[in-house]
């Protein structure tokens, strides 16, 4: 196929699918990157961050975010990559853990924690004892408490579950885990809560927590793929080390190649935005959450599942199963969870006022019959 030809048929099938800013896009926890951020990984798309000896760039701009990781999540002693996604990073802390303690395989997982999880367990033949809910939506701690044992290899808790946004009782769960490997998946909530005012703490001042997923694809703003691990102590990451024969150098990465774009749009995403930038971003977001659920709370037979932590809400509609078809047939993207019984919004940077007010229009004629 000539080139020309080749673009048209991509830009063909590329406009078939929707663009976050056509406003319909009100479930998907990712964003429009800005353009800067892609032609940043442009300009390292030939780069793999694998080969440290070819690349000493990208090593070098990945510790550079990996400081700057440091810097929001209150220790300068962090270890972690730049990994493909939150899902790389939950497998990479369980991986971790295992090797740290290889004698345990029991972990401790919320009934609401992000599928990644499970699938980590089932890879490396850890066994899950769920944690129940409480009526918050959260960890019971009382039973992660009761759980606890010698067999325990580690506990995990979600900062900003995938359905409802939830945060787990990260400082209490803390001060469980002493002895315990603690991993806080906050690949939403992480570039969320430490940009907002009197939240909850996710950070490592926390003492016990060992990890952390934090995922610039999501709230970070940044094109996909880009997840975050992080740990605690520089000799975490060691435990994973594999020095094959045919390379130079050892990697304590679970994937092999990885994408120096990725790394550079990150690195050029957090450098343009910094804390004030996502300080910004975080507080319209928030704005806007405030603003869906007042909206919500003034029509009949819609109702916010609980008040939302961060930017995630959870909307009761009366006859959820056609609501959701006749707002899918109107051409909105949205989710629904069975565990809430809820379509679930997620208020991103692109969903907007304007957004929301069409969201309750269309919600309010589909609830009168229209
Ligand atoms: C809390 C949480 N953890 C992990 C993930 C997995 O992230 P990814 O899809 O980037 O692998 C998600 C995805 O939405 C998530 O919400």
């Amino acid at each position: 196929m000539e080139k020309d030809r080749i673009i048209k048929r991509l830009k063909d099938i590329r406009a078939k699918d929707p663009k976050f800013s056509d406003g319909r896009i009100i479930a998907s926890v990712s964003t429009e990157p800005f353009d800067f951020a892609v032609e940043a990984f442009k300009i390292f798309s030939d780069t793999n961050a694998l080969d440290v000896n070819i690349f000493p760039g990208v090593k070098q701009l990945e510790r550079e975010v990996i400081d700057w990781f440091g810097t929001i999540l209150k220790n300068q002693m962090i270890d972690g990559y730049i990994t493909t996604g939150g899902t790389e990073g939950n497998v990479a802390a369980l991986f971790v853990a295992k090797k740290l303690n290889p004698g345990r395989r029991e972990i401790l997982v919320p009934e609401s924690a992000h599928y990644s999880i499970k699938r980590a367990a089932d890879l490396m033949d850890l066994k899950i004892n769920w944690v129940k809910l409480d009526e918050n939506f959260r960890a019971d701690i009382g039973d992660i408490e009761s759980k606890i044992s010698e067999k325990t290899l580690a506990v995990v808790a979600t900062a900003g579950t995938s359905s409802l946004g939830v945060i787990d009782p990260v400082e209490e769960i803390n001060s469980l885990c002493d002895d315990i490997f603690f991993h806080v998946d906050a690949a939403f909530g992480g570039f969320v809560l430490p940009f907002m005012e009197n939240a909850p703490c996710i950070d490592f001042s926390l003492e016990n927590i060992d990890s952390i997923t934090i995922d610039p694809h999501k709230m970070g703003m940044n094109l996909i793929p880009a997840g975050a691990i992080l740990f605690r102590d520089k000799s975490y990451l060691k435990k994973i080390k594999i020095s094959p024969s045919y390379l130079s150098f050892s990697t304590n990465t679970v994937s092999g190649s990885r994408s120096g774009g990725a790394i550079a749009s990150v690195w050029a995403t957090i450098n343009y935005l910094g804390f004030d930038g996502y300080r910004r971003v975080v507080k319209e977001c928030m704005e806007n959450t405030r603003f869906l659920c007042r909206e919500i709370d003034k029509i009949e037979g819609l109702e916010v599942v609980k008040k939302p932590d961060i930017n995630v809400v959870g909307i009761r509609i009366r006859d959820m199963e056609t609501a959701y078809s006749r707002l899918v047939e109107r051409g909105w993207d949205i989710l629904a969870d069975s565990r809430s019984g809820s379509l679930r919004v997620v208020v991103m940077p692109h969903v907007t006022k304007p957004v929301i007010r069409n969201l309750i229009k269309d919600m309010k004629e589909i609830l009168a019959g229209d």
